[in-house]
């Protein structure tokens, strides 16, 4: 996307500069230059695929909230947009999200750490839940996601944590380590707080799909 706008607007200042626009008033040239740059600033790189892994279960509750009370844990929220590959806000999104509890254990009898967000007519999402455990098959910290939205193309996708010990405090460089994390941008920075007595965590996950 970023180099398709790049490329138009290399195609509109060499236009503008031969005169080749002609009867386009200068003024008008500035403002389709102006607007080829709102949307080169706008635009983002889909989110990176992931596999969809075997805890998948249908049926999920809508809601934000998944700690359990009394469960072990440091408290996460997990927060971001749903946008399109142009930097436009997505409606109408459902986002489905599921983990391992601290032991690393998944729910396979219940819905326990599992969510399907019907964001309607919001465009952002947050849940509250607790940072995932690491299990022996995978033992790197993760949140699987599937994203369905109206006129975009399903997500299937995984958010891990910078300060997860797999990266060895640099997931630039250990990110790739074992083939159990594809992307690099799904390795998100994590801002530990400790408000009063209890320490906790949040991350900030943007969801970008494509278009259909
Ligand atoms: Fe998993």
């Amino acid at each position: 996307m970023i180099n398709q706008a790049l490329r138009r607007r290399e195609f509109l200042e060499t236009c503008i500069v031969r005169g080749l626009l002609v009867g386009a008033a200068a003024s008008s040239q500035v403002h389709l230059l102006a607007a080829w740059e709102e949307a080169r600033a706008k635009a983002r790189k889909p989110t990176p695929p992931e596999d969809l892994g075997p805890f998948y279960k249908k049926g999920a509750p809508n809601t934000a909230n998944l700690r359990v009370a009394r469960e072990p844990g440091l408290p996460l929220r997990i927060s971001g947009r749903i946008l399109d590959t142009r930097g436009d806000s997505v409606h109408g999104a459902r986002v489905e999200l599921w983990h391992a509890d601290q032991r690393g254990f998944y729910d396979v009898q219940g819905y326990r750490y599992r969510a399907k967000l019907a964001l309607d007519g919001a465009t952002d999402y947050q849940v509250e839940t607790i940072m995932p455990g690491h299990y022996p098959d995978r033992p790197v910290q993760h949140v699987h996601y599937l994203i369905t939205a109206p006129g975009c193309k399903p997500l299937i996708t995984q958010l891990y944590f910078a300060t997860d010990p797999f990266f060895e405090g640099d997931p630039e460089k250990n990110y790739a380590k074992s083939g159990l994390v594809l992307h690099r941008e799904c390795v998100r920075p994590v801002t530990l707080l400790d408000e009063n007595t209890s320490p906790r965590s949040a991350v900030a996950f943007d969801l970008i799909l494509e278009k259909d």
